[in-house]
């Protein structure tokens, strides 16, 4: 922890930084919106409740949000809660991303559903601009019901998504075999409520009833303790700076963080066994060839 320096995120402090820094807003420390981020479009469709957000989807339009700043490695989490009722044809992103052809992307898509049936949570990783590695999984909640955190964790060794601080997936550091890893772009924070229903509930077949919108997704205490990166920065500056090499260590390096814990593996064995509904791992008509990072999965 000795390396972290608290920043209280307001504008000045954003000036004031000049390189990549860690934005510390830990655990305990949860920032409010408008610390953290910006509406990125619909800015009207944005309603602001004290310390929530909620982002509403209509038959006008969709709405999203960004970070003001980009990260390299660290842990981004949202407590979020799905739209209620009727959410059919709607899909709610929360995710990680780079920039341009060859970015990185790390994904949680929350699927609609109708009223009763259950959302579906899908997951992806883009290394390089290519993505195809769909998981899909229901929760083991209701996550219409109340606020649940998301959380994505990511270092050098791995990119843990963590479900209330369950691990459903994580996606490890291969490039021993020769596998590329997302670890040298840095990374928005961004979210977003979008009609999809030509593909996202029960395969595209049920769209959105419009009569029940508004579609409303509702957020709270935002968590960013990462290494922040101000553009413009070169990426090799910011692989530097972010990389606990140089005579400091940042806590998402520290070795027990290198890999699951016993612990974690036990949990993430039984999503997966309990959970699961889709893994682009065992899709055999889809990939002729299993994609390489497949042989190393955790089951
Ligand atoms: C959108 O929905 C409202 C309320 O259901 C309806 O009055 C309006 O005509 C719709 N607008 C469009 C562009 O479909
Ligand atoms: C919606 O409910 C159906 C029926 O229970 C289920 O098969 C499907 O996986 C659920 N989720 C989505 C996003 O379609």
């Amino acid at each position: 922890m000795a390396f972290e320096v608290s920043i209280a995120m307001s504008m000045a402090s954003l000036l004031l930084v000049l390189s990549c820094g860690t934005a510390m807003v830990g655990p305990g420390s949860s920032a409010n919106f408008d610390e953290l981020f910006r509406p990125s479009w619909a800015l009207d469709h944005f309603i602001y409740q004290g310390d929530l957000l909620e982002l509403k989807l209509d038959n006008h339009s969709g709405a999203g949000f960004e970070s003001k700043s980009k990260y390299l490695f660290g842990k981004v989490t949202a407590q979020i809660k799905l739209v209620e009722g009727d959410s059919a044809g709607t899909v709610t992103a929360f995710y990680m991303s780079s920039d341009g052809p060859a970015h990185n992307e790390f994904d949680f898509e929350f699927l609609g559903n109708v009223t009763g049936e259950p959302y579906l949570l899908q997951t992806n990783v883009y290394v390089n601009g290519v993505g195809n590695r769909e998981e899909r999984l229901n929760l083991w909640f209701d996550p219409t019901k109340g606020f649940h955190s998301y959380s994505i964790l990511w270092n050098q060794r791995q990119v843990l998504f963590l479900v209330d601080e369950t691990p459903i997936r994580v996606h490890t550091n291969l490039e021993h075999k020769g596998i590329p890893f997302p670890k040298d772009q840095a990374m928005g924070v961004y979210s977003s409520i979008w009609n999809a229903d030509d593909w996202a509930t029960q395969g595209g077949r049920v769209k959105t009833d419009w009569s029940h919108a508004p579609f409303i997704a509702s957020y709270k205490a935002f968590e960013i303790d990462a290494c922040e990166c101000p553009v413009p920065t070169a990426a090799v500056d910011n692989v530097k700076r972010c990389s606990s090499s140089w005579g400091k260590q940042y806590w998402w390096d520290k070795p027990s963080l290198s890999e699951l814990t016993l612990h974690q593996t036990h949990q993430l064995l039984w999503v997966r066994a309990k959970h699961l509904v889709y893994d682009y791992c065992t899709d055999t008509a889809r990939f002729v060839v299993t994609p390489v990072e497949c042989d190393n999965h955790r089951r």
